[in-house]
């Protein structure tokens, strides 16, 4: 929204004790990224947007995630856990320089997007104090119910506090506010904890509000988009949502995907035109894919990039680091890592290339090895344009194999090989004659003779 000031306070101070994991809750990831970055990615950006991320004491995982995604975040350490209105008056002094908006987030529901967010401070616009995002729930036990009279907003009850009537009710609070960034602080400052959890409950700001004779409304969105991630089962869900958009989302782009609903892909996944990806493919984080490249099916990438035309797969996998080069191919059972595969570069078959450079049409036989690790660190390979290397090579590194050199299967390379040259490592091989005659006499003197 152009013009306004903006403050989005992100709460993340929660164990996450239902996660059952030694984990900050907000550092569980969905399609690859943790809930926080998700929530961050969505939050307001740009010169006239500023950011505070409310942490538990002990979390510096979680204030380094911040940092990571949005270097210009604040942190504020919420040392004692008194409820939702306390843990944003930690950020007070943010608060304080005083944003046109002040928009209010939960870390655990990643699924929320930056559209939300500005319908959301839509209403702040027109003159409301705060607006409140909603949802109907199917089941909305345990949620904040919204108490509704005509448009208006008139309080949000707990649970806990709630009467059966209000139980009733199926608007539920997704946990999302945006305030008046100038009267945010006169109206959470007077929240008290006169409640059955004796906690200062945020929600309380809608009947404050009310009471001051300033405007609460509701803005509603859909269930999906608001999940929080309280469980295991939950973070499932919240997974399954993300893969369904992010999977909608390439096919509009113009992958082609034979079965999406069996492909895995990162938030941050990016495609070229013409791309096809076949079933049963996992993406992980930082992987680009570039026009026309194919990814069969049973392949594994994780950070990498993959050029023009390039080819990967069946049963690939890429780990951190591997740069495919336009047109350049890794087959069935390739593993590469930390790996530079210039153009045209062929890998086809049962190889591992790990730190290693491959210049330009290099063509690597089935089974090659670079033995990048000595026990104690990891060596460069380097392989020169044009290059080939037979078979069952292994190349131990620190090595470097020349421009057009020719290595022989099965030879072990422990020297450098000069441009050009031929390396055969290996030993004479003898063939005597007669001797496979003589051999099968002795096995099977004395019986019949068997077949195959
Ligand atoms: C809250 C809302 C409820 C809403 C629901 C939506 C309140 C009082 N209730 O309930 O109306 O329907 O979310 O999911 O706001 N947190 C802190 N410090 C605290 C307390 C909480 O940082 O002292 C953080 C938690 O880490 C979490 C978020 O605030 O990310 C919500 O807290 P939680 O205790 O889960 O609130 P709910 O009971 O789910
Ligand atoms: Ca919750």
């Amino acid at each position: 929204m152009t013009g306004r000031t903006n403050l989005t306070i992100v709460l993340a101070a929660g164990e996450g004790t239902r996660m059952r994991s030694d984990t900050p809750k907000v550092l569980h990831p969905v399609a690859g990224q943790s809930l926080l970055a998700h929530v961050l990615g969505a939050a307001p950006k740009g010169s006239s947007a500023s950011l505070a991320v409310v942490i538990g004491p002990d979390h510096e995982g979680v204030e380094q995630e911040a940092k990571r995604v949005r270097p210009d975040a604040a942190t504020f350490i919420q040392r004692e856990r008194l409820g939702t209105a306390h843990a944003v008056l930690t950020a007070h002094d943010a608060i304080a320089r005083g944003a046109d908006d002040l928009l209010i987030v939960f870390g655990d529901t990643p699924l929320i997007s930056a559209a939300t967010f500005e319908r959301l401070r839509a209403p702040l616009k027109r003159g409301a104090a705060l607006a409140v995002l909603g949802f109907r729930a199917a089941d909305p036990t345990g949620y904040g119910r919204l108490v509704v009279e005509g448009d208006r907003l008139v309080a949000i009850r707990e649970q806990a506090d709630a009467s059966a009537a209000e139980r009733a009710i199926t608007l539920c609070n997704a946990g999302v506010m945006a305030f008046d960034g100038r009267k945010a602080l006169e109206i959470i400052e007077k929240i008290g904890n006169a409640n059955s959890k004796r906690e200062y409950y945020l929600t309380d700001a809608v009947t404050i509000v009310r009471d001051l004779g300033l405007e609460a409304v509701v803005i509603e969105t859909s269930e999906d988009e608001v999940r929080g991630i309280n469980t295991k089962a939950q973070l499932a869900e919240a997974e399954q949502v993300m893969q369904t958009r992010l999977r909608n989302a390439a096919l509009e782009a113009g992958v082609t995907m034979i079965a999406p609903e069996t492909v895995y892909l990162a938030a941050d996944t990016t495609f070229g035109k013409d791309v096809t990806i076949e079933p049963f493919v996992v993406i992980g984080p930082g992987v680009s894919i570039s026009d026309g490249a194919v990814i069969h099916s049973f392949s594994h990438i994780v950070q990498s990039s993959i050029g023009k035309n390039a080819l990967v797969g069946p049963f690939a996998r890429m780990r951190p680091g591997t740069s495919l080069g336009e047109g350049a191919k890794i087959g069935n059972f390739v593993e590469t890592k930390a790996a530079t595969l210039e153009a045209g570069v062929k890998v086809n078959h049962l190889s591992y290339v790990g730190d290693a450079h491959v210049g330009a049409n290099a063509n690597i036989g089935a089974g090659t090895i670079t033995c990048n690790y000595d026990g104690f660190g990891k060596n460069r390979t380097e392989i020169g344009a044009g290059a080939f290397v037979g078979t069952n090579s292994s190349l131990v590194a620190p090595v470097k194999i020349g421009n057009r050199a020719y290595i022989g299967s099965g030879s072990v390379i422990t020297r450098d090989v000069p441009d050009d040259a031929l390396a055969v490592e290996r030993s004479q091989q003898t063939n005597r004659e007669g001797g496979a005659r003589r051999y099968r006499e002795i096995k099977t003197r004395g019986k019949a003779p068997e077949g195959g």
